[in-house]
């Protein structure tokens, strides 16, 4: 086994955080590692210490047989280190090809040699077996093709290392199937890919070896198959954790949120209800409707039609304003986008929506404030030096578990979830997962979209599969099966 990357005593110090802490680690020429570890144990400022993104307080990097000093992503990537973040870097509006040559573009005698780059690109994309247009712009493109544009500029630039922070996030099942043969394939070729996820099951499907990190500390490299799931996750949280799904006391009560006739571009006539103590499950493929119809519910965005009563009684909800005074919260997919305010503290992201509770007279009750924050990043275990650093420092799952708390702070009645736990680690998983729980045990009715089949199944007490903007069934209890839901989720193919 031969070492194509090499880390010595890595260390990166943040104000108030050790994000790493004398991690050393060898990576061999060819093999899939995956890099495990809770929210905030410092995954992600390996792979960009590793690129060149940020430099280590301390430490060496070995690459192919000589020390690099590179603190600089361009010279890492000529090396041969290529980086899939999980915000992609194309640019939507140009083809394909142009996305894999940008920047380095093929000329002949001075002239862009468009013919060759087309070529080479189809080449490429022929390689890794899927039937992409290069032609296509990538904004026309799914997520997970995206992402396999990114790879193929990977591959066509002879990356020697493949670094993927949470590939897998955003992808439907069948565009995981594809991900999979595809580092497979790379694997075959000889390339070192180093794989970050938070789905345990990718990890043993797909790794040769795993490096689990633990609060900046290298808590140990194993080979996967001398390793079971309970062992990986006892490595990675300290401590042994519970079954799964936890079982919920009261059974579902009178309806709280009742939705007809949900009209717009994307949804045709959609119609749920949720009761008190419930949880109703939301089951899709990527682009079914599910995230609209909660922004529709949520008055987010604009609608043809749809009425809304809660507690029986009509409302109207033309904000999300409106929809937070009527009592109705809503944790985005897209914490980017929607969930995290940048620029503020830590604190003021989860007090954010919930001012009105801390209002006493005419003044902010602070103190207040300060314990309702300090007891959610307790018990959502949020990883933070204190409360008064701003959000963007968090690491990606902690940044999530923030706009939970926010939301759970809100003291609504109806609750939605959008993929609450995409991003997220196992033990905090279950924190969320019980959290939910205790919502519909206290009477609040809680609605929760998820990719993650197991999930859904564990959780809800009912599942509607949406599919192409169509309700195309609904499922109880005994009906849940992943293989059920899949084929209501397919179902409006022929519509
Ligand atoms: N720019 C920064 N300033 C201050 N602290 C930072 C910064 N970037 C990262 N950190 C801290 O370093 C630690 C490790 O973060 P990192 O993003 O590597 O975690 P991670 O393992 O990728 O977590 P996740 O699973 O949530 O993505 C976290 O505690 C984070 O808050
Ligand atoms: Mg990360």
């Amino acid at each position: 086994m031969s070492t194509i990357l090499e880390l010595r005593n890595i260390t990166k110090n943040y104000p108030g955080v050790i994000a790493l802490s004398n991690v050393s680690v060898e990576f061999a020429a060819g093999e899939v590692h995956a890099i495990c570890g809770e929210n905030g144990a410092g995954k992600s400022t390996l792979i960009k210490i590793i690129t060149g993104a940020i430099r280590p307080s301390a430490g060496q990097i070995r690459y192919d047989g000589s020390a690099v000093s590179h603190n600089d992503p361009v010279a890492s990537k000529d090396a041969g280190i290529a980086c899939i973040y999980q915000e992609f870097n194309l640019i939507p509006y140009l083809t394909v090809t142009e996305n894999v040559f940008f920047g380095r573009e093929l000329t002949r005698r001075g002239i862009l040699d468009r013919t060759e780059m087309r070529r080479q690109t189809q080449t490429v994309i022929e390689q890794l077996g899927v039937a992409i247009d290069p032609d296509a712009r990538v904004r026309d493109l799914t997520v997970g093709f995206q992402q396999i544009v990114e790879i193929a500029k990977a591959v066509t630039h002879r990356a020697k290392v493949l670094l993927m922070d949470e590939p897998s996030a955003p992808l439907t099942n069948a565009e995981l199937h594809h991900l999979f043969r595809i580092v497979r394939e790379l694997k075959a070729q000889g390339v070192t890919v180093l794989y970050i996820s938070h789905r345990l099951e990718e990890v043993f499907e797909l790794a040769d070896r795993v490096t689990v990190l633990r609060d900046g500390c290298h808590v140990g490299t194993r080979a996967i198959d001398e390793m079971d799931r309970q062992e990986l996750i006892a490595m990675m949280v300290g401590r042994e954790l519970g079954s799964d799904y936890p079982s919920r006391k009261n059974p579902p009560g009178d309806v709280a949120l009742r939705v007809t006739n949900l009209e717009s571009e994307k949804l045709h006539g959609i119609s749920l209800e949720v009761r008190r103590n419930e949880i109703l499950g939301i089951a899709g493929l990527v682009g079914a409707g599910r995230t609209e119809t909660a922004r529709a519910i949520f008055g987010a965005d604009s609608v043809r039609s749809i009425s809304v009563e809660l507690h029986g009684k009509p409302v109207t909800i033309s904000s999300p304003r409106e929809a937070i005074d009527h009592g109705i919260g809503l944790i985005p997919e897209d914490r980017k986008q929607h969930g995290i305010l940048a620029l503020l503290s830590v604190r003021e992201n989860i007090s954010f929506s919930s001012l009105g509770q801390f209002v006493r007279g005419l003044f902010i009750d602070r103190q207040h404030e300060k314990d309702k924050a300090m007891a959610m990043r307790e018990q959502l275990r949020i990883k933070t030096p204190n409360l008064r650093v701003l959000v963007s420092t968090l690491s990606g799952g902690n940044q999530q578990k923030v706009v939970l708390s926010r939301t759970l702070l809100n003291e609504s009645d109806v609750l939605i979830f959008d993929e609450p736990t995409r991003g997220i680690d196992v033990g905090a998983k279950q924190e969320i997962y019980s959290l939910m729980n205790d919502l519909a045990d206290s009477g609040k009715a809680v609605i929760m979209i998820s990719s993650e089949m197991p999930e859904l199944i564990g959780m809800s007490d009912r599942i509607m599969v949406l599919s192409e903007g169509y309700c195309t069934g609904e499922l109880t209890r005994d009906e849940f099966t992943q293989e059920s839901i899949l084929e209501l989720a397919s179902a409006g193919d022929q519509s």
